[in-house]
């Protein structure tokens, strides 16, 4: 029997949480042969919450389950964790943007990023799902100096995820069969959903779809689908957040499929594309033996490079809000 591998989830006892805490421990994310221990943080107002989803996960009686640590305090959180998914945030109400939530949500990540690199495993993943998640992700990481800065990462699986649908929607295909997409830059409205590589059944998207519905229609959609989601559940999404997440981490350790890629958020530095070093941006990449990489040499041209530098200039704009953090 393999060793348990130790996961970190913030935020346990809220919306996202009890979507993917469950779905962790059944071994849908790190494999159904893969013993896993569970560490949930919460904030003292919480526990009791916590403790009633600690009860859940008793009764289910996980054969992969070894065991929970439910606490509030984050140096027993990130003890030794291999995976820290960091949830634990607010969440926007309807009308405002996430990049809102920066002052509210800042403060969380630079002392999470501080435990983390204390007290986790020197190897450990570290997803950012709570909003804004790039910036999160960028101060969690300044803030953990003996650690990588590619060992933090923020979520745009979920972006990802949804231009997908759309692709599979507009061009009658399944979602298995739409390949290739790109989410650039940050998970926010200025994000850019890019067609321009993408196939489907292995022909070109850009040849089956119209460009005035990829501008008009698709774009806003994806971009607009978390506001959509919050007018509609009057909650924002979250077991599709969750979904992401556990299909984020899984695919950074497991890999990406031959002739396919995913968007992640990760430190521009060094990248290929342009993008100034310095923030979290989301690129295609592909994942080999527990690490990623930028996919090289995509030809980009003037429609997207203009979105490509908005979503950058937003970027810098949240990380010049938070310099004191940095
Ligand atoms: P929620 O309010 O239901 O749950 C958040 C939980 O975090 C609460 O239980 C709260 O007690 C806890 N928490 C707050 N501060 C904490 C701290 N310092 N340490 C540990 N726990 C803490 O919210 P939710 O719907 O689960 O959403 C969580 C975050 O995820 C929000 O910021 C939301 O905007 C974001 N989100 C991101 C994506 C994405 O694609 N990146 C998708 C959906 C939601
Ligand atoms: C989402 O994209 O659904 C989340 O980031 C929640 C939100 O605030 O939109």
């Amino acid at each position: 029997m393999k060793n348990p591998v130790r996961v970190a989830v913030t935020g346990a006892a809220g919306q996202i949480g009890y979507s993917l805490i469950f779905r962790i421990a059944a071994g849908e994310m790190l494999g159904l042969d893969q013993p896993v221990s569970l560490h949930l943080l919460e904030i003292p107002p919480a526990m009791d919450a916590l403790n009633g989803v600690v009860m859940e996960l008793q009764d289910s009686a996980y054969p992969l389950l070894r065991d929970i640590v439910p606490t509030d305090k984050p140096e027993e959180a990130f003890d030794g964790v291999h995976v820290s998914i960091l949830v634990g945030a607010r969440p926007r109400g309807p009308g405002m943007e996430r990049k809102d939530l920066l002052s509210a949500n800042a403060q969380i990540f630079s002392a999470q990023g501080k435990a983390i690199n204390e007290h986790a495993d020197p190897d450990v993943r570290v997803l950012v799902v709570g909003n804004p998640a790039n910036t999160n992700a960028l101060i969690a990481s300044h803030n953990a100096p003996k650690l990588d800065r590619r060992q933090f990462t923020a979520m745009t699986r979920l972006d990802h995820n949804r231009a997908k649908t759309c692709i599979a929607e507009e061009t009658g295909a399944h979602v298995n069969d739409v390949r290739r997409m790109t989410i650039w830059g940050n998970h926010s409205a200025t994000q850019y959903p890019d067609i321009s590589h993408c196939t489907v059944k292995g022909r070109p998207v850009v040849d089956l779809v119209d460009e005035e519905w990829v501008h008009n229609a698709f774009i806003p959609k994806v971009q607009q689908r978390g506001a959509e989601i919050i007018q509609a559940r009057g909650l924002s999404s979250a077991a599709s957040a969750g979904s992401a997440a556990i299909d984020a981490i899984s695919t950074w350790i497991h890999g990406t499929e031959d002739d396919d890629w995913v968007s992640m958020a990760i430190p521009s530095d060094g990248n290929p594309y342009g993008i100034r070093d310095g923030v979290v941006y989301s690129f295609p990449v592909t994942c080999t033996d527990g690490s990623f990489s930028i996919v090289p040499d995509l030809p980009i041209d003037d429609f997207s490079r203009e979105r490509m530098s908005a979503t950058e200039a937003e970027l810098f704009e949240e990380r010049d809000g938070v310099a004191d953090l940095l």
